[in-house]
């Protein structure tokens, strides 16, 4: 028997549709592209390189047939401008809303840019979506909404307080979703992603993801740094699971729009024994790292311990995470060996 994915993305591919994939520079974003493309569709980008790269687009085209490559076309601009908004929603069919300033730390630091992007962006996208009457429109939403709540795993209509700026950014991004279903009849999917991994996500600068800065760091010989005593756990997923949720939310039957769905793996990793297992993947792949990690004091407004229940998304859209993170290393190892030395 077919998967509900394997359905999709065989009409998909019968009946190639216009997708609008904003962060298209960035990490997430260029996984979106990548998989659009090589499933034969249509698709518009757009991003303002605050934190993605024309090397992401370049690999993309180097990844894909030029054929499909030629399916694509760029907007660079800011989702702040509503003018900028429209004119990339022009035409499409579907929207994969990425776009938005990342990283808890980041918000701590400088909450109005956060808020500016993440809030005003996301309702500029917002409205910007339902004027043009797209057919959907899934926006990335996050697993910091959980915020202080401490009970596991997370169950979508269960959340606690937020913890940092960026949570109150993304629950907001929620809260409007809901009210334009309510008020304007305009639906969408928020999609509340847990640590997401996989090629492509920057290991540079102060608001790295753990995985790729640990990667870069043991590539190099360089320490490995773990805020905290390394029993802090997270549900770390691969991305090819999100690019699987994503396309699964644009094309939900109508009892599953107007909903924010888990999109993880539903396991628990320490950072021990992530640790552990990046060693292990590296070692597997001809690089050896034998130095112990380095503690450090834990970091203003990280979650302790985090986990999800995924069954919303597997009954409401059909959602059958396929990588585990040991399996998600295991794909994407060599492409850190080859990129991040
Ligand atoms: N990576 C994760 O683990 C994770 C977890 C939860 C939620 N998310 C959300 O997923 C989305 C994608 O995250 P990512 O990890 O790919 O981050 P990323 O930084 O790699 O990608 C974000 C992209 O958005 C673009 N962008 C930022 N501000 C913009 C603006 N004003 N106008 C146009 N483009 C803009 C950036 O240039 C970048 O290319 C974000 O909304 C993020 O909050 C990510």
């Amino acid at each position: 028997m077919s998967t509900r994915y394997e359905e999709i993305t065989t009409n998909l591919q019968t009946s190639p549709k216009v997708w609008l994939v904003t962060g298209c520079a960035g990490f997430i974003g260029s996984n979106l592209l990548e998989s659009l493309l090589q499933l034969g569709q249509t698709v518009v980008g757009l991003d303002n390189f605050a934190t993605g790269y024309q090397y992401n687009l370049d690999e993309v085209e180097k990844n894909v047939d030029p054929k499909a490559w030629a399916n694509f076309t760029f907007h660079e601009g800011d989702i702040r401008d509503l003018d900028t908004c429209r004119k990339a929603l022009a035409g499409v069919d579907y929207v994969l809303h990425q776009a938005a300033l990342g990283s808890v730390p980041r918000s701590l630091n400088d909450p109005i840019t956060s808020n500016s992007v993440n809030v005003d962006g996301f309702l500029n996208m917002l409205v910007a979506a339902r004027d043009e009457q797209v057919k959907s429109f899934v926006y990335a939403a996050s697993s910091s909404t959980y915020g202080d709540l401490e009970a596991l795993p997370k169950v979508e209509d269960r959340i606690g307080k937020p913890l940092s700026p960026y949570a109150v950014t993304k629950y907001v991004n929620e809260l409007y979703a809901d009210v334009f279903a309510r008020a304007y009849g305009f639906g969408s999917i928020g999609l509340r992603y847990f640590n997401v991994f996989g090629k492509r996500q920057d290991p540079n600068g102060a608001y790295a993801a753990v995985i790729p800065k640990w990667i870069a760091a043991m590539i190099k010989g360089e320490d490995v740094v773990v805020n905290g005593d390394g029993e802090t756990s997270r549900d770390f997923c691969f991305i090819d699971n999100v690019v699987q949720a994503n396309i699964l939310a644009a094309l939900a039957q109508p009892d599953g729009v107007n909903q924010v769905y888990n999109v993880a793996y539903n396991a628990r990793t320490s950072l021990n024994e992530l640790f552990e297992y990046l060693a292990k993947a590296l070692g597997n792949n001809g690089i050896v790292y034998d130095k112990p990690p380095v503690h450090a004091d834990f970091r203003a407004g990280d979650v302790r311990h985090s986990q999800a229940d995924i069954s919303k998304a597997r009954d409401l859209l059909g959602y059958e995470p396929m990588h585990n993170i040991v399996q998600g290393l295991e794909v994407s190892m060599p492409w850190y060996t080859q990129f991040l030395r």
